[in-house]
């Protein structure tokens, strides 16, 4: 059965398309025969820009707007597709959000550890309460020493009791930026690249706890 994740948040810049590209990349690299597809819903179109400068059909790319994504999410069903994992753009409308909610399995939420980006996410929560799919806080961009993870999760948790905060966090990394400049993946580059290939590897584990799927 297809599973449907999508990535959304109305901060921009928060790592959405970072984090679809790379877990698709992650399903399609890490499970042999694993059909995965990513829609692109920003019209921006970074995605798309990241899968023409890849020159490779795997993992597919389709770009998508609010009245085209549920028959290309049918489609995919139709063509047994492992995974979708779908991107969405930083200013998503209401409507938006609720349509992607309510075809997916999981929801991430990226979120970078900082006042502003932690206080900015409850117009989206509001949005997403609503939702019986499953919904994460995923911690991203973090850097890698000081509180500022700790107080994010403990404001996190005393705002919205209600949302769990993935396990795996994402650390602010500069191979997770060099890789998609070159159409690449983080798994497709060199031993600088291994603790960041290590989380996405942990944090596609943890959705796959989630979500099931490809064994
Ligand atoms: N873990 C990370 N480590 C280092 N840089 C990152 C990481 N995640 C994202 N970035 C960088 O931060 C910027 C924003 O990331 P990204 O485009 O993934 O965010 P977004 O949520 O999709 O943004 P938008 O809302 O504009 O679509 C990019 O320049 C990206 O390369
Ligand atoms: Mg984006």
């Amino acid at each position: 059965m297809t599973k449907i994740i999508s990535l959304v948040g109305q901060k921009g810049g928060s790592g959405k398309s970072t984090i679809a590209v790379h877990l698709a990349m992650e399903a399609f690299l890490s499970r042999e025969g694993c059909q995965v597809a990513i829609i692109d819903m920003d019209p921006q179109g970074s995605v798309m820009e990241w899968s023409k400068m890849r020159g490779d059909a795997n993992p597919v790319v389709l770009p998508a707007g609010s009245t085209t994504v549920s028959d290309i999410l049918d489609q995919a069903r139709e063509d047994n597709f492992d995974y979708v994992v779908i991107d969405t753009p930083g200013r998503q409308d209401t409507t938006m959000i609720e349509l992607v909610a309510a075809k997916s399995d999981l929801v991430l939420l990226p979120l970078r550890p900082s006042l502003f980006d932690v206080r900015a996410v409850a117009s989206t929560v509001d949005i997403l309460k609503v939702r019986a799919c499953q919904i994460r806080f995923l911690i991203s961009q973090a850097p890698a020493r000081g509180n500022q993870v700790a107080d994010a999760e403990a404001y996190c948790q005393s705002a919205h009791p209600e949302i769990k905060i993935a396990q795996t966090k994402i650390l602010h990394r500069k191979p997770f930026q060099s890789a998609l400049i070159e159409g690449q993946g983080v798994q497709e580059l060199g031993r600088n690249a291994e603790k960041g290939k290590l989380e996405i590897a942990t944090l596609f584990e943890e959705v796959l706890q989630i979500v099931g799927g490809c064994p």
